[in-house]
């Protein structure tokens, strides 16, 4: 199975992934987590690709084709893409690629929220900075200050600050919003309330998985 995650910064792409991978065996290949790992890493790539991160601006689509063609092409297992495609390039990009390999996109699954929801999560979002888990402060609980799952301690995104969240909504509005239409052209979207609890909203896409599988 081949899915994409679509949605706005904040929209709770990440979250569901993790909730998701393992329950339908897919690997989850995700854009911007392979992009800030080569910044940490400081390679060329990472290097060239940092300064439009920390503004929220996409990077160039040469420096994302080459962080994640070969990954695409390679995955034997199934995917979940997250944060790829951003644009219509990208997205007619991954046509070609799984085109070219007999594949197809089986679904694009679309995360709805209000853009006070984005704010709102964004800016109260912390990540394990060894294993990369999502956290918000206030499901934290009042003990830990470490990451549950493997002890470490978390830190905030460069680009979870005003500045950076406003310019990746603006972003998002222009170049990835236009996605909606072309996968609903297709008629591989499946628009979900992103509103929900992450419970629900796994739930929700998974019994929608089910019932499509059984078409
Ligand atoms: P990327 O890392 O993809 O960031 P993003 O799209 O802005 O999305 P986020 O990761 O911020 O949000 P998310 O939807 O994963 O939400 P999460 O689950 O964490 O990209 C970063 C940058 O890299 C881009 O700006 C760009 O510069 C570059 N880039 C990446 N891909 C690129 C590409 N293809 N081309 C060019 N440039 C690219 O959840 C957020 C918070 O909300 C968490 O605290 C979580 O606990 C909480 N939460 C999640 N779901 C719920 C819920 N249902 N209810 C309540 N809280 C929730
Ligand atoms: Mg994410």
């Amino acid at each position: 199975m081949h899915l994409v995650l679509l949605g706005a910064p904040g929209a709770g792409k990440g979250t569901q992934v993790e909730r998701l991978k393992g329950k339908l065996g897919l690997v989850h290949i995700a854009a911007g987590d392979l992009l800030r790992k080569a910044v940490k890493e400081r390679t060329l790539l990472g290097q060239k690709a940092e300064n439009f991160i920390k503004q929220g601006i996409l990077v160039s689509d040469d420096i994302v084709l080459e962080l994640l063609e070969d990954k695409i092409r390679e995955e034997k297992k199934g995917f979940i893409l997250d944060g790829f495609p951003r644009n219509l390039f990208q997205a007619k990009k991954l046509d070609e690629i799984l085109d070219g390999q007999n594949r197809r996109l089986d679904l694009v699954i679309n995360l709805e929220v209000k853009e006070s929801t984005i704010i709102e999560r964004l800016s109260r979002r912390l990540v394990c900075s060894s294993c990369g888990r999502i956290y918000n402060k206030e499901n934290l609980g009042d003990f830990s200050s470490t990451c549950r799952v493997c002890g470490a301690s978390f830190f905030q995104r460069d680009d979870d600050n005003p500045e950076a969240i406003r310019e990746r909504i603006k972003t998002y509005l222009k170049h990835t919003h236009p996605l909606i239409n072309y996968y609903r052209k297709k008629k591989i979207l499946y628009n979900i309330e992103g509103e929900q609890s992450p419970e629900e909203i796994t739930q929700k896409i998974l019994n929608f998985l089910g019932r499509k599988e059984k078409i």
